[in-house]
């Protein structure tokens, strides 16, 4: 075999190699739902228009004493991401309507979510 060809065929095992690695880190992930939010991303929205009020996350030292965290909306019993939209589409009088977007709600919901116990 010349070395040109043995060098090849190193090639395509290290592609092998990645390609397996990234089908078991696929399987591991968990099957994402339908409308699938993006917590990371829900954080960054919860960060600017939410933790005025609200404490939306552990780092968060001062939110109004008044307002429930959002940890503690994710361990409500009757937390959901739909109910979470549709109180988002038509917020609560003391809340601004902030003109989310599906995407966003769909994020922060995602988020919240994240947070439960
Ligand atoms: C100007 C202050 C303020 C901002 C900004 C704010 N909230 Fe609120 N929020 C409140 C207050 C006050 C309450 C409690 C209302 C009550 O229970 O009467 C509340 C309650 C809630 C509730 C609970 C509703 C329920 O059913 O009890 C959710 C969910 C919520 N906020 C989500 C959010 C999200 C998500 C954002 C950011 C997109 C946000 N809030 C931004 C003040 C705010």
């Amino acid at each position: 075999m010349t070395l040109q060809r043995r060098s090849q065929r190193a090639t395509l095992r290290r592609h092998a190699i990645l390609g397996s690695a990234l089908l078991a880190l696929s399987a591991a992930l968990p099957a994402s739902p339908v409308r699938a939010g993006d917590a990371a991303a829900g954080l960054e929205i919860a960060r600017t228009w939410c933790a005025a009020c609200h404490i939306v996350d552990e780092t968060q030292q001062s939110g109004s004493a008044a307002v429930p965290t959002f940890a503690e909306l994710a361990g409500r019993p009757d937390f959901d991401e739909k109910t979470l939209g549709e109180f988002l589409a038509d917020p609560h009088p003391k809340m601004p309507d902030m003109a989310l977007t599906r995407g966003e709600i769909d994020n922060l919901g995602a988020y919240i979510a994240s947070l439960a116990p």
